[in-house]
């Protein structure tokens, strides 16, 4: 009876699984802070993501850590760049498996921040303009090497626009935009930093990322972005912004995504260690949550592990 009226229901495609390249090592290494990820070679990345797939999980969002950063970001849109060999590996190996690539300076930058910067002591200065130009060449790289979805998460203002056009202007039209569009400047991004390596050396990403106050804003930024061009639009982080997730799929009613992320994992992963939760189904509850809230898409390092749990 409680199936024949239940609302809401979770199913496998609604999950994209986060998975972390890096050019830095061989085989896996776990991150500490996350129990259960890990930094994959790129070999370990493809066979990794074939299970995944064989699994039932139709898309895999990619994030690399390169061997080498610098000031502007150059492995970002090196057509040899790890994130670029990667997603070339995958279309072979799997072409049928949806490829979402990570849109950002942060991982290539020496100073760990979205785009070009000054600093003045722990005060930094994102140069706007002339980072949209490297996220676009970014973007296009990432496309030229058969990624499906881009997914810039940089917050620069202008960037899906400008991105949309230079995909465009190289023929390809038929790439998806999932924007980051209201990412909040959050502690819950913790983990995630030390899974791909993109510490702020000096500041913090307040300058360009949301203030977890507004809501309103959180509004106007998603509309600048569906006006830019975005096809999929993202709240992140999920769990302590589900009011938001709703507000926008209230408003825009596009396909909707929110990100479940690192800090979110970590806690109840540390407490499911220490007995004091129950894993699976505080996750599906989570999960639910997510789907009741208004998301279509759900971004979860649990991917693989719903997978199982779900079959
Ligand atoms: C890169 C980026 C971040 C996350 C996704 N893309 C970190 C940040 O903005 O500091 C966070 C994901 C997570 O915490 O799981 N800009």
């Amino acid at each position: 009876m409680r199936t024949l009226v239940r609302e809401t229901a979770i199913e496998l495609h609604d999950f994209v699984l986060p998975l972390f390249v890096s050019e830095k090592i061989t085989g896996r290494a776990p991150v500490g802070t996350m129990p259960g990820v890990f930094q994959l070679s790129l070999e370990e990345l493809v066979k990794e993501a074939v299970e995944a797939h064989a699994a039932g999980i139709a898309s895999v969002l990619l994030f690399g850590i390169p061997a080498h950063k610098d000031e502007l970001a150059s492995q970002a849109y090196a057509e040899e760049g790890i994130v670029q060999r990667a997603v070339r590996a995958l279309k072979k190996e799997c072409p049928k498996l949806i490829v979402i690539t990570d849109v950002c300076l942060c991982e290539f930058m020496v100073h760990g921040h979205c785009g070009i910067a000054d600093f003045d002591g722990e005060d930094v200065h994102v140069h706007n303009d002339e980072s949209v130009e490297l996220l676009v060449k970014t973007a296009v790289s990432h496309a030229s090497a058969g990624a499906d979805i881009v997914a810039p998460s940089d917050m620069m203002d202008g960037r899906i626009g400008a991105i949309r056009t230079g995909l465009d202007e190289a023929g390809f039209t038929d790439t998806v935009i999932m924007s980051y569009a209201a990412k909040f400047a959050s502690a819950f991004y913790g983990p995630f930093r030390d899974a791909a390596e993109s510490t702020p050396q000096a500041g913090d990403r307040r300058g360009y990322q949301m203030d977890a106050a507004n809501a309103r804003e959180a509004l106007r930024e998603v509309e600048l972005d569906v006006e830019e061009g975005a096809d999929i639009v993202m709240v992140k982080p999920g769990m302590p912004y589900l009011d938001i997730v709703w507000r926008v799929k209230e408003r825009f009613g596009l396909p909707t995504a929110v990100y479940n992320v690192s800090g979110e994992y970590a806690m109840i992963k540390a407490a499911a260690a220490n007995g004091w939760l129950d894993e699976r189904a505080t996750v599906l509850e989570q999960m639910l949550a997510f789907k009741r809230a208004g998301a279509d898409l759900i971004i979860t390092y649990w991917a693989r592990q719903l997978a199982e749990w779900l079959r």
